[in-house]
Order: structure tokens, then C-alpha cells, then sequence
């Protein structure tokens, strides 16, 4: 299993693998943004034949400069808009090797100071990798946050420790 930043050809088969194992769908020119605007924040995870396994779709926020042109109080960080891997490839750390990936670019390419995400409550799976193994806390509870009226927990991880 081959991990690399994704490239324009590679968008198609990330939203392929989104529309697979996760409700919440993106239109092709939002992962073209993020490609574009981004280049070095979203990685794929595929195999021997060149198929998309896997992916990791990453931002970064940059917070706005108040009105009187003094400079932002808060620092920009990153933020990962989705990440999956298809079912027969996980529990082999792909999501971990992606996520952290994506958090080495957030830090030495854009300075990032935290990363931050968005969790259904109920994904066991998700909060296992992005509590138990990278150490995120959970900074807030967003109610109903997901169509269909679940809560998000809004997940950080701060990179100056
Ligand atoms: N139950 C409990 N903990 C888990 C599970 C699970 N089913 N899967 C992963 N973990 C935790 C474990 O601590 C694991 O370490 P271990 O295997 O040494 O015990 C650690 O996460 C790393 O696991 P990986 O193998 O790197 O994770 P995987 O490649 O299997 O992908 C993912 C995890 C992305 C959550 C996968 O289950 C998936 O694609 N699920 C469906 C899509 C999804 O829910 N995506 C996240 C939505 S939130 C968002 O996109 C911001």
C-alpha cells in the first residue's frame, strides 16, 4: 500500500471512495479547491494496481483580519473536511499514516497551529483513531450538526506541544 499527496487525476477516485463510506458528499469542484487551493495538505492511500483505497480531503482556515486592519488574534490551522478508507482495507493504520501526513503538511507548509475536525458522535471508529491514537480533544458539541440530525463532536489537536 503506496501513501501519496493526491493530484488533480486522483479526485475522481477520492470522491468514488467518499460516496462509498460516508453520507456526507462533496460536489467534484469542492475537491478540486481543496486540490488546488491546497496542493500538499490531501494524500490518497493505494494499492498495488494503482487503485484509490483511501484519502484524506484537507484545508487549512485562515481567520480574517478584523475590520480596523490590526491582524487576526487566532493563527490558522488546519482543518480535515473527510477522510475514509474503503472496508476491506482497514485496521492496517492507512487513516493513521494519512491523517498524519496531512498534520506534517499543515505544520512545516502553512504553519499550522492546530488541526481541527468534525465527528458524528456515534463513529466509534473515527474517535478510537482520532482520540485514542492521535490525541485529539474534543472541543465542543455542535447539535445537530449532520443532516439528519445527529451531533458532531468538534474535535482539536494542537501542534505546539
Ligand atoms: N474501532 C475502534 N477503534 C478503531 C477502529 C474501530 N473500528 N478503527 C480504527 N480504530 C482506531 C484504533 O485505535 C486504531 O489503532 P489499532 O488498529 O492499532 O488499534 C487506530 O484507530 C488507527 O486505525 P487505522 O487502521 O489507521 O484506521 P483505518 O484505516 O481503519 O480507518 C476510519 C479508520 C477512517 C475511521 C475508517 O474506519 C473509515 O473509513 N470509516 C468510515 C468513514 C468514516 O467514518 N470517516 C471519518 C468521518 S469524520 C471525518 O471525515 C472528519
Amino acid at each position: 500500500m503506496n501513501i501519496r499527496v493526491a493530484r488533480i487525476e486522483d479526485l475522481t477516485g477520492m470522491q468514488a471512495c467518499n460516496l462509498h463510506n460516508l453520507p456526507e458528499n462533496y460536489t467534484m469542484k469542492y475537491y478540486l479547491y481543496h486540490a488546488m487551493t491546497w496542493p500538499s495538505l490531501s494524500y490518497v492511500a493505494e494499492d498495488h494496481e494503482g487503485r484509490i483505497v483511501g484519502y484524506i480531503l484537507a484545508k487549512m482556515e485562515e481567520p480574517e483580519e478584523s475590520p480596523d486592519g490590526s491582524p487576526p488574534s487566532e493563527s490558522p490551522h488546519g482543518h480535515v473536511t473527510s477522510i475514509s478508507v474503503l472496508r476491506s482495507y482497514r485496521r492496517l493504520g492507512l487513516a493513521k499514516k494519512l491523517m498524519l501526513q496531512s498534520q506534517d503538511a499543515m505544520v512545516n507548509v502553512y504553519n499550522a497551529a492546530y488541526v481541527s475536525l468534525h465527528v458524528r458522535k456515534s463513529n466509534r471508529a473515527a474517535l478510537g483513531l482520532y482520540r485514542d491514537t492521535l490525541g485529539f480533544t474534543v472541543n465542543n458539541i455542535e447539535e445537530k450538526y449532520y443532516a439528519d440530525g445527529e451531533d458532531a463532536y468538534a474535535m482539536q489537536l494542537s501542534f505546539n506541544q
